[in-house]
């Protein structure tokens, strides 16, 4: 039997989580009553075959998409009544994402694909860019930062991406 996870700041937590897709009409049920709890400082893998639905679930809890059905409490917000603003806010200033395919900004620079998300925190447009720079620094991307993505070497987008 599960019990309810308790909701402690910081704390993730997933109860009977369900997400379908609808392709050309079948029916593809992709998770299943998903059940997880995070402590805030911990650590968490999450393995599974390819096609199994790693990425759907990570979507899920970055906020990125909703489940069918479920409860998913992050930091003490029930995500279900959240509103897109306040969805935004949580995922701008309490979640990094590292994506799958990078998603990079293909027009941007590799700096201003960094310093986007700060802009968008409110910090200065100054500050943003010496902070993305210094970011960009410390993974040895220093000499690219002016580079676009099409022009980075696929691990270097890679830690543009994580670092953005
Ligand atoms: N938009 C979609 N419509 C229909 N099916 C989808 C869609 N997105 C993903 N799927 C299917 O859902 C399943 C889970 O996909 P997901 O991307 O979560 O897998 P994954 O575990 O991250 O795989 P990988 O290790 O290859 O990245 C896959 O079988 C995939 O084909
Ligand atoms: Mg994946």
């Amino acid at each position: 039997m599960m019990t309810e996870a308790p909701t402690l700041p910081g704390f993730i937590s997933l109860q009977g989580i369900g997400k379908s897709y609808q392709l050309a009409g079948q029916h593809l049920s992709i998770l299943n009553d998903v059940c997880l709890s995070i402590a805030s400082g911990d650590s968490c893998g999450i393995l599974g075959a390819s096609g199994s639905g790693k990425s759907t679930q990570l979507n899920i809890l970055g906020l990125l998409d909703l489940p069918d059905c479920g409860q998913y409490r992050f930091a003490g917000h029930n995500i279900f009544s959240a509103n897109p603003d306040q969805l935004a806010a949580i995922r701008n200033q309490q979640i990094g994402f590292g994506f799958q395919s990078f998603n990079l900004l293909p027009r941007l620079s590799a700096l201003d694909n960094v310093a986007l998300p700060l802009s968008y925190r409110g910090v200065s447009c100054h500050e943003s860019v010496e902070q993305a720079l210094r970011m960009l620094d410390q993974v040895g991307l220093a000499e690219r930062a002016h580079h676009r993505p099409a022009d980075l070497s696929g691990g270097q987008r890679q830690r543009v991406a994580i670092e953005r």
